[in-house]
């Protein structure tokens, strides 16, 4: 049997946890023992009464016997939401930069404030909050960032080119962030989530929006986020109970002579080279590192050796 994960002496910051995702994040922290900070500056409808999206998710916490402050400020504030972490509960150890919204048009008809405004809340406000985290995470050699990324920002999607830059913008950050926090024990990773929330409410069908529960991601945020999962850097699809990791995948690739020009002629004619992915020397490329060690060797290619290799190809 499995140990349970608690987060018995963890404060968690869950962004955007008035509604949707965030808030099942806020819900589950609280319920395995976290303190939880529930940030949303929206509102909403209850009882016939406008009211703060984060006070409703506090109090339900609370009424489940589990501790939670709300903060109401943009998360393009950053600091203001880990001000609150730090003023409650005197820590922080958990970051899910989860807030989010949408401006889709397609993008001759999109305009430079919709591109700022979507901006600013992905990816500027996963940076000005993980920003303010960070000087505690590395004072105390620990903590977990979860962003979050959208398969918009890994594969594009019509009329979303401002949330899909926004939300590649994301993944770049992680994938450094995770560099750089690794020898203090700082762990920055991403998902890419679908659930039925106000968001996809509005280009999903409903019976969609009620089978895929914020529920069913949550838990992935959980074990992320538990200080015994090991994993750093890493990008999760998840959705309706199930997850995988995305990873990318490079094909062999062609090293032309450096003896001659090369032309675009030369690689047009050997494109079905560069692009093929099924012979065998395809694979996986884990850091920008080892990503430049083929290229650099190519260095060397005088053409000669390639020549041989030709040649034998042609003798088969
Ligand atoms: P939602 O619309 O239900 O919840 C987002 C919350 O963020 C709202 O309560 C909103 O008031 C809050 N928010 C917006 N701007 C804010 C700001 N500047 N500061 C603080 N809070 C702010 O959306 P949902 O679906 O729960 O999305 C959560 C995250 O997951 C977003 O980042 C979204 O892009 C991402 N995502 C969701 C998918 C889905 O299938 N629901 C698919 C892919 C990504």
């Amino acid at each position: 049997q499995q140990p349970q994960l608690r987060f018995d002496s963890k404060v968690a910051l869950v962004t955007g946890a008035g509604n949707g995702l965030g808030r099942a994040y806020a819900l589950m922290f609280a319920r395995f023992g976290a303190r939880v900070v529930v940030n949303d500056l929206g509102s909403v409808e209850h009882n016939g009464k406008k009211v703060r999206a984060a006070d409703l998710v506090v109090e339900e916490i609370k009424r489940a016997g589990g501790q939670a402050v709300a903060n109401y400020d943009s998360v393009e504030d950053g600091e203001l939401l880990v001000k609150t972490a730090i003023d409650a509960f005197g820590r922080v150890d958990i970051v899910v930069n989860n807030a989010g919204i949408l401006r889709d048009k397609a993008f001759a008809n999109a305009s430079p404030e919709d591109w700022d405004l979507v901006y600013r809340v992905h990816l500027r406000g996963t940076y000005k909050v993980s920003k303010a985290a960070w000087p505690h995470f590395l004072k105390q050699k620990g903590g977990s960032i979860i962003n979050t990324n959208s398969a918009v920002g890994i594969f594009g999607n019509f009329g979303q080119t401002n949330y899909a830059a926004a939300k590649a913008g994301i993944q770049g950050l992680t994938n450094t962030l995770a560099l750089e926090g690794a020898k203090y024990g700082i762990r920055v990773n991403a998902i890419a989530p679908n659930a039925g929330t106000a968001m996809t409410a509005t280009v999903m069908p409903q019976e969609i929006v009620e089978m895929l529960k914020p529920d069913y991601v949550a838990p992935l945020i959980g074990y992320l986020a538990h200080e015994s999962c090991p994993h750093t850097g890493k990008l999760f699809q998840v959705g309706s109970c199930w997850i995988s990791e995305i990873r990318r995948q490079r094909s062999g690739g062609v090293g032309f002579p450096l003896s001659a020009p090369l032309t675009p002629e030369a690689i047009s004619a050997r494109w079905h080279e560069i692009n093929n992915f099924d012979d065998g020397r395809a694979h996986f490329v884990a850091d920008t590192r080892q990503s430049s060690a083929e290229l650099l060797d190519n260095a060397n290619n005088t053409g000669e050796e390639q020549n041989n290799e030709d040649d034998d190809d042609e003798g088969k």
